[in-house]
């Protein structure tokens, strides 16, 4: 009988004020030239079955005291919807020790469930508050989830980056339109990424031959390259994450791959790369036992950190010789489906396809990443092309919203280009939580919860 009630209290905690009432969020929108200029967004949705009266916006959190709200809007209609805000960003500064360069207040403070930056979203009838939410910091959000450390990582839902070196961290040092409106894919550099709570990074790098590359084996001719340009250096991306691990404890998939740029017919330089992410991650990479070719997304984060070694390194050996290919750091690479070719319908069904994970599906019981992307190709047919922001600003709210439902339970790696106008590690968190209590309630846990749900 206790099951039963702490059942039924869990479905209406969780599936409840998913599905019953109005959930409002902010996210960061893509319109600004810069992270500074971009504006806050505030949606609502899916199927927002009873509209507040009004919503307000807040830099401070509007439960601890009668603020006036910056921003106040009324007659919200839709049940789904986005509205963006004429309030600035500005310039982020992360609470508890994690900024970059926080590096002597240790340790940084634990945020099991996030912490709020000075943005929040209330709404209300009359003056009775319904929902509060905020633009908020995950640092650690993954480590203190409840009943998820055994569950193998393929069964987890990690929000991940697509292109996630392709950053500008000066725009006005930056000249080239092509980069800055083609080839740049995020807002935020790869720490803030972190420090926001994405766990998979992928990473297509460059190498620049010159003459002069015996000084530091070749480290700063490393950089990350998108379509045919590179963009910034790769070490200190290399190093962003290890700090990051160090600070939190979190788990990071990082995956290399591609390498469009220098490495075709030079082996030597999948070497040095190699060379170079040893020197940078040996310590902190997961080790495998490759004799058995043990499959990294098997392992579950308890296994990571009872090891200190919470950084899985994809990479293709094939391309290194023996025996780096035989090296204990490096995982196969997993399965990778785009949507960069796709048009809305066809992107649906492809989803349809990959997340239903029946018989027929591609994907099985295995780690595999799915890019929910647009390629500038896709388009061409419209009569303009479309920046990779408006490309992005696009798709990314459809995806967010697809994957709230039951699609959401059979993602692994979920990866976009400028991730920040969605709320995706809000509803990884959610989901992996209800993982979480799905597997420690294994044995009464049964059909019918499942049916609930599909
Ligand atoms: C708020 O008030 C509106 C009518 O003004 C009503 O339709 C809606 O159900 C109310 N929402 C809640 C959560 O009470
Ligand atoms: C509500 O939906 C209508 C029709 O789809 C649309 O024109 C309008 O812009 C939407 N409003 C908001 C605030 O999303
Ligand atoms: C960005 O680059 C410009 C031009 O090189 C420089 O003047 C400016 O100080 C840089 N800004 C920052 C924040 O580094
Ligand atoms: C690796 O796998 C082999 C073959 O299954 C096994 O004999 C060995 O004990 C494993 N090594 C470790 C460190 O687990
Ligand atoms: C998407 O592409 C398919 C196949 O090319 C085409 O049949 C369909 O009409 C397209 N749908 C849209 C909405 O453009």
């Amino acid at each position: 009988m206790a099951k039963y009630k702490l059942i039924a209290w869990y479905l209406i905690l969780l599936v409840g004020p998913l599905q019953a009432s109005c959930p409002f969020f902010l996210t960061i929108s893509l319109t600004g030239k810069t992270l500074h200029d971009a504006c806050l967004e505030v949606n609502w949705g899916p199927d927002c079955a009873a509209p507040p009266e009004w919503i307000g916006i807040y830099n401070r959190d509007p439960t601890i005291s009668n603020f006036q709200p910056e921003m106040r809007i009324d007659g919200i209609k839709n049940r789904t919807g986005k509205i963006t805000t004429h309030i600035k960003l500005g310039k982020l500064h992360y609470p508890g020790g994690w900024n970059r360069q926080d590096l002597n207040e240790s340790p940084a403070t634990v945020y099991p469930k996030g912490k709020c930056l000075p943005h929040y979203v209330a709404s209300y009838n009359g003056t009775e508050l319904l929902t509060v939410d905020c633009l908020k910091i995950q640092p650690n959000w993954l480590a203190h989830l409840k009943g998820v450390a055994q569950i193998p990582i393929k069964r987890l839902f990690l929000p991940g980056t697509h292109a996630s070196g392709a950053f500008v961290t000066n725009y006005s040092k930056t000249k080239s339109m092509l980069v800055k409106d083609y080839l740049v894919a995020q807002h935020f550099d790869v720490w803030s990424q972190l420090v926001f709570g994405i766990r998979y990074l992928d990473l297509s790098v460059g190498y620049k031959h010159s003459d002069s590359e015996t000084m530091d084996n070749g480290a700063d001719n490393f950089w990350i390259a998108n379509e045919n340009m590179f963009i910034t250096p790769l070490t200190a991306i290399l190093r962003d994450v290890r700090q990051f691990v160090q600070r939190s404890g979190e788990l990071i998939v990082l995956d290399f791959s591609s390498f469009p740029i220098g490495f075709y017919k030079h082996p030597e330089v999948y070497s040095l790369l190699y060379r170079l992410i040893h020197k940078e991650l040996g310590d902190v990479a997961y080790q495998r036992n490759v004799s058995n070719n043990e499959q990294c997304a098997d392992r579950s984060y308890q296994e990571l950190h009872e090891e200190k070694r919470h950084v899985l390194l994809l990479f293709p050996t094939q391309e290194l010789p023996h025996p780096e290919n035989e090296s204990p750091i490096l995982c196969p690479p997993w399965k990778r489906f785009s949507t960069s070719y796709l048009n809305l319908t066809q992107t649906v069904n492809y989803m349809r396809l990959l997340f239903s994970k029946k018989p027929d599906s591609p994907v099985q019981d295995e780690g595999w990443i799915f890019y929910g992307v647009k390629s500038m190709e896709e388009t061409l047919n419209s009569h303009k092309l479309q920046t990779a922001k408006e490309r992005a600003a696009f798709i990314n709210p459809k995806i967010n919203q697809w994957l709230k439902g039951p699609w959401g339970m059979n993602a692994n790696v979920v990866a976009m280009d400028y991730f920040s106008n969605t709320n995706i590690v809000d509803v990884a968190r959610e989901i992996n939580i209800y993982k979480g209590f799905l597997s420690s309630n294994e044995k009464f846990f049964n059909i019918e919860l499942l049916s609930l749900w599909h």
